[in-house]
């Protein structure tokens, strides 16, 4: 007589006896009592407590930042007494928090018993957009705090109320932003853009476009920096009204209101400014549904000149030469946000054909980590 399916068992393969082996106790034992076995131990062991221990330096780091310790210790080394005092915080707490930071190569111990800059410290002193996200991550941690609760029920994080629009009755509906919503996303926008902004200046030679079309531009760091960078390129700005409004002023503040037009509209509903031959699209398509993003791109390619290009920039999943680790900040961070959703280079390739791109193509970068950089081609005769 045969066994049901539901409680036929297949024997294990290769991979199961393996797994079995490598949670044998035995193993173990016998592991630390050889170097090899010793030093693989070691390693698997330490990148383990990294994992739970993360939450612990995520901490640590949003600590040196609240109290500006990194500043603090960059303009002169400073002893534990000078610390606490500037930072009125009792001396024998603080001092944990100078150890931990000294562990966390944030800082490091100089002579005399002060303290000074790390090198790991060292780039939170040079970018303060870095040290915005560093507190903004706090919120996202709050949410972190059950992360089952984050994955089943994210319309109820504080993220999704940080981020209005990325909300999925927000998307398909009119967006209701209050201006100090739109101020406070928009200002870390622009704060944490600079990375960005080295990377597409590293890659990609905008000078050889005549107009380009920045949707989802912000306030509009991205391409005032293309107008000081490439003179003869006409641009053009495209977000939602609020945001515009914010980009307007900006713009017209760097004396670059006769280069820039800034348009208010969404690209749910609104059709895009025509004439680009080249539409860039920063972090922008992660923040939104499949839904979304192929309305999207349908009306980039709409408003492109036959010929014309989409340069996508944005952090992409499992991509060559990107930390594997930092896909699960991005998975959980978006699964916050709303309906977005980080997606590999080949999805965004996919969506970008459906959408009937061609020549679809990834661009190298220096660092992926920031961002990966995809090209596409709308058919035609430049
Ligand atoms: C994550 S921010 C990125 C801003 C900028 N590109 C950057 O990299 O700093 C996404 C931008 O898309 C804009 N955005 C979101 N939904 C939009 C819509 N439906 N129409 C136009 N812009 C939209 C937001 O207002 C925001 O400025």
């Amino acid at each position: 007589m045969s066994l049901p399916a539901s409680v036929m068992v297949a024997p294990p393969g290769w991979r199961e006896r393996i797994d079995r082996w490598l949670t044998d106790p035995r193993l173990y034992r016998w592991a630390l009592g050889n170097p090899v076995g010793r030093w693989i131990t070691r390693r698997r062991a330490e990148r383990l407590f990294g994992l739970m221990a993360g939450f612990v330096h995520s901490q640590v780091l949003l600590g040196c930042v609240r109290l500006g310790l990194l500043q603090a210790v960059f303009e002169r080394p400073q002893t534990l007494a000078e610390l606490a005092q500037r930072s009125r915080m009792d001396p024998d707490a603080l001092e944990r928090l100078l150890a931990s930071a000294v562990a966390l190569q944030l800082m490091d111990a100089r002579s005399g018993d002060r303290f000074g800059l790390g090198p790991l410290g060292a780039p939170l002193v040079a970018h303060e957009g870095l040290r915005a996200m560093v507190e903004h991550n706090a919120l996202l941690y709050e949410d972190l705090r059950d992360p089952l609760s984050l994955l089943h029920a994210p319309e109820q994080t504080s993220m999704h109320a940080y981020w209005p629009y990325a909300a999925r009755e927000q998307q398909l509906r009119q967006h209701r932003q209050s201006a100090e919503q739109v101020a406070r996303y928009s200002h870390l926008m622009a704060s944490s853009q600079r990375f960005l902004i080295e990377e597409l200046r590293a890659s990609y030679p905008f000078e050889q476009h005549r107009r380009v079309l920045d949707v989802g531009g912000g306030q509009g760091g991205w391409v005032s920096e293309l107008a000081r960078h490439a003179p003869g390129l006409q641009i053009d700005l495209f977000d939602l009204p609020p945001v515009a409004a914010l980009a307007r002023e900006k713009i017209a503040q760097a004396g670059l209101a006769a280069r820039i037009t800034v348009h208010g509209g969404s690209f749910i509903t609104d059709a895009l400014p025509r004439g680009a031959d080249l539409v860039t699209l920063l972090r922008v398509a992660h923040d939104h549904s499949d839904e979304v993003v192929r309305q999207l791109l349908a009306a980039i390619h709409a408003a492109l000149e036959p010929g014309g290009a989409l340069l996508l920039a944005e952090p992409m999943a499992q991509a060559d030469g990107r930390p594997a680790a930092a896909d699960a900040y991005y998975h959980f961070y978006l699964r916050a946000m709303g309906e977005g959703r980080l997606r590999t280079v080949a999805r965004l390739q996919a969506l970008m054909a459906e959408a009937g791109f061609e020549r679809i193509e990834r661009l190298p970068n220096p660092l992926s980590l920031h961002a990966c950089l995809v090209r596409g081609r709308k058919p035609g005769a430049a």
